[in-house]
């Protein structure tokens, strides 16, 4: 996977970062993506068609976004969100009232499930901060059952509404964190990272397939989903 090894991404600057940032993370989303995440998320999870009792993982699950999302469209899934960050599994946990979905601390480059689990893995902006991506990516497969579908959505395309996006972000962050430097850090790393054509080549070259493929905000964000 094409990274630009001169940007750190040191997984604990990363975990230390994320639960800094942990507290406004929602907030400063809604605001950055000026309200249309959600509508984004859902789209991309509706998109699955995550049947009833089938088995899913969050990778990267944050404040657990997509685990709601998940619940919301089939009650009935088993799922289980993971991330390495306390701080928002904390969040994630007070926000699943009904205790409906299983939150772990855990490293995606290193699973603690076994292969050939999961019918549905699903990461929303987590790729990106990852050091060693391709180790996520091999992990992902392996505890795909075959036939298993991975949706991963992401910035996508560096085009000039994404660039217009990079100029007006800061001018937002100004107002409402006092964290300037983590997201200078996630507008940087959005700029160097795989645009989608890219990415796809990257998972098929770690035994993916190529399902589906859906573009947001002419292409500023972008949905792949990959069978294994
Ligand atoms: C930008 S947030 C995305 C959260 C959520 N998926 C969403 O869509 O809002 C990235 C998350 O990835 C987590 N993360 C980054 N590297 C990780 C790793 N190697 N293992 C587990 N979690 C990781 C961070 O702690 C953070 O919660």
């Amino acid at each position: 996977m094409k990274q630009n090894k001169t940007f750190s991404k040191e997984p604990k600057n990363i975990q230390a970062m994320f639960n800094l940032i942990a507290d406004k993370y929602d907030l400063i989303n809604k605001v950055m993506s000026f309200g249309t995440q959600n509508y984004i998320k859902y789209k991309s999870i509706k998109k699955l068609g995550i049947r009833p009792f089938a088995k899913v993982i969050d990778l990267c699950c944050g404040t657990g976004d997509l685990c709601r999302i998940i619940k919301q469209i089939e009650p009935a899934a088993d799922v289980t969100g993971i991330d390495f960050s306390d701080n928002m599994l904390e969040i994630a946990r007070k926000k699943d009232k009904d205790k409906t979905v299983q939150y772990l601390r855990g490293d995606v480059t290193n699973l603690p499930c076994p292969g050939n689990t999961f019918d549905f893995a699903v990461m929303g902006f987590g790729l990106r901060n990852i050091q060693n991506a391709e180790k996520a990516v091999e992990e992902v497969y392996r505890i795909l059952k075959p036939g298993g579908c991975f949706m991963h959505l992401d910035f996508g395309k560096h085009n000039f509404l994404s660039k217009v996006y990079d100029m007006t972000t800061p001018l937002i962050i100004n107002f409402l964190s006092e964290n300037k430097s983590a997201y200078s850090y996630l507008i940087k790393s959005k700029q160097i990272f795989p645009e989608p054509e890219d990415l796809i080549k990257d998972f098929e070259s770690k035994g993916f397939k190529l399902k589906k493929r859906k573009d947001f905000l002419l292409g500023v964000i972008s949905m792949q989903i990959m069978i294994k």
